[in-house]
């Protein structure tokens, strides 16, 4: 496959979405990466036109680290109708009798975040567990992210996949799916999902939600990707990195936070070499201790930037 071109002019979308050449660090929650062709898709169709050629698709950017230099690819963002959610309950796939809601299409675009404060607000439970997770439904889905009180795969009913090849739709148990893996390949875009919720009462949803976030009160307030690594064999990494007393170690403007040893944090000019820096400290130091493998949560864009933290 030809590459797009790395720097220059953007390529022009035949079906008119807007394509700008942007720094993606400003796409990313850690605010580290250099520059890259970013195609503001709304629709199916123009979806289906920019993946004609190679591209990455970006969510909320958090859990992503992309290379000082950026990407040769296009940059795939879903946006308008595509980032938006239709919570309209279908009324052939829900069940009133017993409080199930199956939702209209929501778009892998959409933040979780205020997705999750609509349905607190509705009173409909299945996704409370991941909140504080700042990323889109698309990214969240795909790495079926979450917390110990929850994940993604609590609430889908059906997730509408495109690719080169094509649209199709798939339910949960067509997948196998995991802790923090939903089976769908990498560069397969989740454009939208129906959620299947279950009738509650805004109250307790509220709760659950307050439970969730109070686990995460200590973690740090900084620009960071979130968690650095899987936890191996269900022993917190962070708790690993904090005995090992990397906490605090710095390279450049990266550091890793002494509130939580499995993150990162950006001080200020942070660069995606300084972040990669810590992350093969960390794994040189733990991975021989380990009798499983220590694997990253994160995304590294590109892929070489890192092959030997993988
Ligand atoms: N701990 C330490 N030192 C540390 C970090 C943790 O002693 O530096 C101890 C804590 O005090 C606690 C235990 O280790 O007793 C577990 O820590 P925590 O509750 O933070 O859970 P975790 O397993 O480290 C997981 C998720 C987080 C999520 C929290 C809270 C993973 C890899 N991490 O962390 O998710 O926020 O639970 O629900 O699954 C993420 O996915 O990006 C993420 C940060």
């Amino acid at each position: 496959m030809q590459l797009a071109a790395a720097s220059g002019q953007p390529s022009p979308s035949r079906l008119g979405t807007r394509v700008e050449r942007l720094p993606l660090a400003r796409y990313t929650t850690v605010g580290v990466g250099g520059e890259a062709e970013i195609w503001f898709v709304e629709t199916l169709e123009t979806l289906a036109e920019a993946v004609e050629q190679p591209y990455r698709i970006l969510g909320g950017g958090s859990n992503l680290v992309i290379d000082d230099s950026g990407v040769p690819e296009r940059v795939i963002r879903l946006s308008g109708p595509l980032a938006k959610a239709d919570l309209t309950p279908d009324p052939e796939l829900s069940d009133p009798a017993s409080g199930l809601i199956v939702t209209g299409w929501v778009g892998g675009g959409t933040p979780l975040p205020g997705l999750l404060r609509k349905l607190q607000a509705l009173g409909w439970s299945n996704l409370e567990g991941t909140v504080g997770i700042p990323g889109q439904v698309g990214g969240s889905v795909w790495m079926n992210a979450g917390t110990r009180f929850g994940e993604m795969f609590d609430g889908l009913h059906t997730i509408e996949i495109v690719t080169p090849q094509g649209v199709r739709q798939v339910t949960p148990d067509d997948l196998n799916w995991g802790y923090r893996n939903s089976d769908i390949p990498r560069g397969h875009i989740i454009s939208r999902v129906r959620l299947k919720l279950q009738q509650s009462s805004p109250e307790a949803v509220r709760e659950r939600m307050e439970q969730a976030d109070a686990a995460r009160k200590g973690q740090p307030k900084m620009k960071t990707p979130g968690c650095a690594f899987k936890n191996p064999g269900g022993v917190s990494a962070g708790l690993l990195i904090d005995r090992a007393g990397l906490k605090g170690e710095q390279i450049g403007q990266a550091r890793i936070a002494p509130e939580h040893g499995n993150f990162i944090v950006n001080l200020g000019g942070a660069t995606a070499a300084d972040v990669l820096g810590l992350l093969r400290l960390v794994k040189g130091r733990l991975a021989p201790e380990l009798s499983g493998p220590l694997e990253l949560e994160y995304e590294i864009w590109p892929e070489e930037a890192a092959a030997d933290l993988r």
